[in-house]
């Protein structure tokens, strides 16, 4: 299958310009039936509905980027990335990655080496828990690595989402849990890697503002191995159910 961002080897002409008006309209057509469907099914029941989708999904970016990239080489141009975000990846991430959902993690503002590092973790699949594989799986084989590049890009630039209030105690048990872990459990501080505002660098994730419960289910995932992340298996492994709970209140707060 083609991917995103390869070269289709086309020249343009009228026949891409009548590709860009049925991808608008597929486009249009898949964006309502992606929210639709989202709100049937908010558990992961029906993977196989789920996986058609983002294969219409990929296959409507495609078509919408068809018309650029037929004009050059194989070398995904930052405007073909930010026309992927708005047409497909804005569906459950929010516009500029800026993800209001609970489930959907916020993309905006994220390092991009973390984020190219992610996107290839889901096309190797060795990032494999059911959401990942329900929903990101399909995704990310769809996208060409210089693609993958391009989107990492695109979100490490866009402007960060504003902190969330919470419970007041569990932010303060959060806060401290993450400034100075747990030493007598062997549980070191989080701010040790990802910076002492959650603001991340490099391939250590930013974790300010990131959806409370989608931190919860990650440290879960992590803990469970369904994701390989061999530095933080270690420090995750005792963390308890509650205390999952408030660091992810408590990071949800940061600006
Ligand atoms: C149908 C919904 C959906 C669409 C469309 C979608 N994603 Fe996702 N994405 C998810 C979910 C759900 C997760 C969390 C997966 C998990 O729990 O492991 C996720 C996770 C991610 C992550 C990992 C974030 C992190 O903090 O580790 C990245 C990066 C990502 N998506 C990028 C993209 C890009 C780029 C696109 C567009 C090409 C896209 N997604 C389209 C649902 C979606
Ligand atoms: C020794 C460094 C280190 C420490 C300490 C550490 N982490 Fe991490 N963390 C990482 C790395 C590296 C990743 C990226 C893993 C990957 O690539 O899958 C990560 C990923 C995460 C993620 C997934 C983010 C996402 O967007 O999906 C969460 C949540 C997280 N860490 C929370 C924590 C919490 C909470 C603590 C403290 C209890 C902590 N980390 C301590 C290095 C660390």
């Amino acid at each position: 299958m083609q991917a995103i961002g390869d070269a289709p080897g086309k020249t343009p002409g009228s026949s891409n310009l009548c590709l860009e008006s049925i991808a608008a309209i597929l486009s249009f057509w898949l964006t309502n039936w992606t929210i639709h469907m989202r709100d049937k099914l908010p558990s992961i029941q029906k993977p196989f509905i789920r996986r058609l989708l983002l294969m219409l999904l990929g296959a409507a970016g495609i078509a919408l980027t068809a018309r650029s990239f037929a004009e050059d080489s194989d070398s995904a141009k930052p405007d073909d990335a930010a026309k992927i975000a708005a047409q497909v990846c804005s569906n459950c991430h929010g516009p500029g990655g800026a993800s209001t959902s609970p489930i959907f993690p916020v993309l905006a503002g994220q390092h991009q080496l973390y984020l190219a590092a992610q996107l290839h973790a889901f096309k190797d699949r060795t990032r494999s828990d059911p959401e990942a594989h329900n929903y990101m799986w399909t995704m990310a084989t769809l996208v060409s690595d210089s693609m993958i590049d391009a989107l990492a890009n695109y979100y490490a630039n866009q402007p960060t989402v504003a902190g969330q209030p919470g419970t007041v105690q569990e932010i303060a048990r959060g806060k401290a849990l993450y400034e100075k872990g747990i030493p007598e459990r062997g549980i070191m501080a989080c701010s040790n890697c990802h910076g002492s505002n959650a603001e991340g660098h490099w391939v250590f994730p930013r974790l300010a503002g990131q959806r409370a419960q989608y931190v919860f289910r990650q440290l879960q995932v992590i803990q469970g191995q369904l994701r390989k992340s061999p530095v933080m298996h270690g420090i995750v492994k005792d963390l308890k159910p509650n205390e999952m709970e408030d660091l992810g209140t408590f990071l949800q707060s940061l600006p």
